[in-house]
């Protein structure tokens, strides 16, 4: 099964979502490893890219291994997001560029950006047009449903994009009130995949690989994104593959698990440094320490550490802790 987004080929078609905070460059390498078709930056400020601002600047290097890679933009201004695009194609050269109409955070909305947009499908199709009119590269689009249960406008905005240039869309079925709460509504990825002619990409409530099969099954999407799943266990894309027979895959013991957060840790020290690398890591190791017995006491220790040797060796520490316990 594979999937074309303008003419990049994806040969799984199994995306790393977006995520403010995690999709930093050794995270997105970690599940590039376990098998994920496409990985995303973290989504940007149109503004912090035309600035030149260097912290923005650097969260949008990444290393050909990483391709097909998509950067993500936000921003609430049509010519804003025109220039910050070109600026990317100019010196980044991704795969593609998303633009993001679904953050529902209030620091991004009260600003007009993110999925407030979604109010008004004018303005989605003029900031569609000019990003599209300034670049060679293919636009993507991530969404939500619509604002409320009141204005759920997804068809709208799919149909309007998709006529404004877009070469796929990501559609997570909550509305932005929702934020993450209820379930999301996959009929509403079944809907746009009926209506659209380009790509459509699910997003929303994947666990496992089984509810990758059933999302592509109930939905007919061309590709499935997974985003919080992936957060607490990066093999799920091994998980995946597997359950297809295209590689053999199993996670049966801790000190495997142990294994993978030490890799993590090793490449957030030499993508980012030893302290820059630390603080990436930590709300990573947050996660994968849930369930474990002792997790919170854990936690509190980890918070206190400053750097990613620290982590590495506390991890080490715990590791030696646990086996001698167990024999
Ligand atoms: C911590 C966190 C950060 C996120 N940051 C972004 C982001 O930068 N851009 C974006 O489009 N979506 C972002 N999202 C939304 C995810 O990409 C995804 O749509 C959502 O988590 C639903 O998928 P899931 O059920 O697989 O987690 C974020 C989600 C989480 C949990």
């Amino acid at each position: 099964m594979t999937m074309k987004i303008g003419n990049i080929e994806i040969k799984t078609p199994i995306f790393l979502a977006p995520m403010s905070g995690y999709t930093n460059q050794p995270f997105r390498r970690l599940c590039k490893q376990f098998g994920a078709g496409v990985v995303y930056t973290e989504f940007t400020n149109a503004i912090g890219i035309i600035r030149e601002n260097d912290k923005t600047l650097r969260t949008l290097s990444f290393t050909e291994e990483e391709r097909p890679i998509g950067i993500q933009i936000f921003g609430n201004d049509a010519d804003n997001l025109a220039r910050s695009a070109l600026y990317i194609q100019e010196n980044f050269s991704p795969d593609f560029i998303d633009i993001n109409f679904g953050c529902p955070s209030p620091k991004v909305t009260k600003k007009g950006g993110g999925s407030a947009i979604l109010k008004d499908v004018n303005k989605v199709r003029k900031i569609i047009e000019k990003v599209v009119h300034v670049v060679d590269l293919p636009v993507t689009v991530k969404m939500r449903s619509g604002w409320d249960h009141d204005s759920i406008v997804y068809r709208d905005v799919a149909m309007a994009v998709e006529f404004a240039g877009v070469r796929a869309v990501t559609l997570h079925p909550r509305t932005t009130k929702q934020m993450f709460k209820g379930k999301a509504n996959w009929d509403h990825i079944a809907e746009i995949k009926e209506q659209l002619s380009i790509p459509v990409i699910g997003n929303g409530d994947i666990h496992c690989a089984d509810d990758i099969h059933k999302m592509f099954e109930q939905t007919g999407c061309d590709g499935v994104m997974i985003g919080r799943a992936a957060i607490r266990k990066p093999w799920i894309f091994s998980e995946y593959l597997a359950s297809l027979g295209k590689m053999e895959w199993k996670l049966s013991t801790r000190e495997e698990i142990f294994a993978i957060i030490q890799q993590h840790i090793e490449y957030a020290k030499e993508h980012l440094g030893d302290r820059v690398g630390g603080r990436a890591l930590r709300p990573h190791i947050i996660h994968y320490l849930k369930g474990f017995p002792g997790a919170s006491d854990f936690r509190r220790k980890i918070s206190k550490l400053q750097n990613a040797s620290e982590i590495a060796k506390f991890f080490q520490d715990v590791s030696n802790f646990l086996e001698n316990r167990d024999k």
